[in-house]
């Protein structure tokens, strides 16, 4: 169906149809993921796919702002999602609906999303309730990198009995949705059973409600980062890096402008200079 996704298609997913998602930070990468995924995300990811941080701490509302409106312009049918990043969610909740409510009102899109489990429950429920819909983000949560020293895979052994409390959390509080990260089974599956309403595994589980990738990852874009959850669905990375070497060539043999690439009269051989 061609209709525009909201909040309520995504929940009745849960136990039915797998959500499919996807982020995007550009409208035409937008208008490829709208046709055939329900959910597209504008990713803090931004910050390390397209801008070159090494983290994710960097990114700004701002940024966020600028891709949110890009990504707005080409959607159609899937429910955009924007992530709030570092700092402009964790010190209140209200300082977390301020940030919401603009993103939400600059971007157009429908919910957002922000990491962290039990000490962001009340922020979440803060916000459901005053028409800023959230999804929670737990598992791995790549703005604590300082605090885990890494991104290694989340909730082994003992470890995850403090994911199921955060899934939990953000859950009754009143998420939408719950992104787990780096959560192994069989504690996501577990999880999926017990929360009300969907999880969208990445690096999870096939049992999650959904699954999410960064596009840019499952399309060989973004250079040599091959982590093992990253099915690689394309190599656009090397396709690029041989049209473009293509390209060099043409230009350093004045192959390139051909005659139909022109305006104008044919033009005079060129004269080399002798070496
Ligand atoms: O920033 C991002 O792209 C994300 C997804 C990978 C879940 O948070
Ligand atoms: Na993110």
């Amino acid at each position: 169906h061609s209709r525009a996704l909201a909040l309520p298609d995504i929940a009745a997913c849960k136990g039915k149809t797998p959500i499919v998602c996807l982020t995007a930070y550009t409208t035409p990468v937008a208008r490829l993921v709208d046709a055939h995924c329900d959910v597209v995300l504008v990713g803090d990811s931004v910050g390390m796919v397209l801008h070159g941080l090494d983290s994710t701490l960097g990114v700004t509302l701002d940024m966020m702002i600028m891709h949110g409106k890009a990504v707005r312009r080409g959607l159609e049918r899937a429910l955009m999602v924007v992530d709030m990043p570092f700092g402009s969610y964790e010190e209140s909740p209200r300082q977390a609906f301020a940030n919401a409510a603009r993103v939400m009102a600059e971007t157009g899109c429908a919910a957002v999303k922000l990491e962290g489990g039990e000490t962001m429950a009340g922020t979440i429920e803060y916000l459901a309730a005053r028409g800023t819909p959230v999804i929670a983000h737990v598992g791995l949560t790549p703005q604590a990198v300082n605090a885990f020293g890494g991104y290694r895979v989340q909730g082994r052994g003992d470890d995850g009995e403090r994911i199921r409390k955060d899934a939990n959390a953000v859950a009754e509080a009143g998420a939408f949705a719950v992104v787990l990260e780096k959560v192994p089974e069989p504690l996501a599956s577990r999880i999926t059973e017990e929360i009300k309403v969907p999880t969208i595994g990445i690096g999870a589980s096939p049992a999650c409600d959904g699954q999410i990738l960064v596009a840019d990852d499952m399309l060989g874009l973004f250079g040599d980062f091959r982590p093992k959850f990253v099915k690689r669905y394309a190599e656009l990375g090397e396709a690029a890096d041989k049209a473009i070497a293509a390209y060099a060539l043409d230009v350093r043999e004045r192959r390139f402008p051909a005659p139909e690439h022109l305006f104008g009269d044919a033009p005079r051989p060129v004269q080399r200079a002798k070496t």
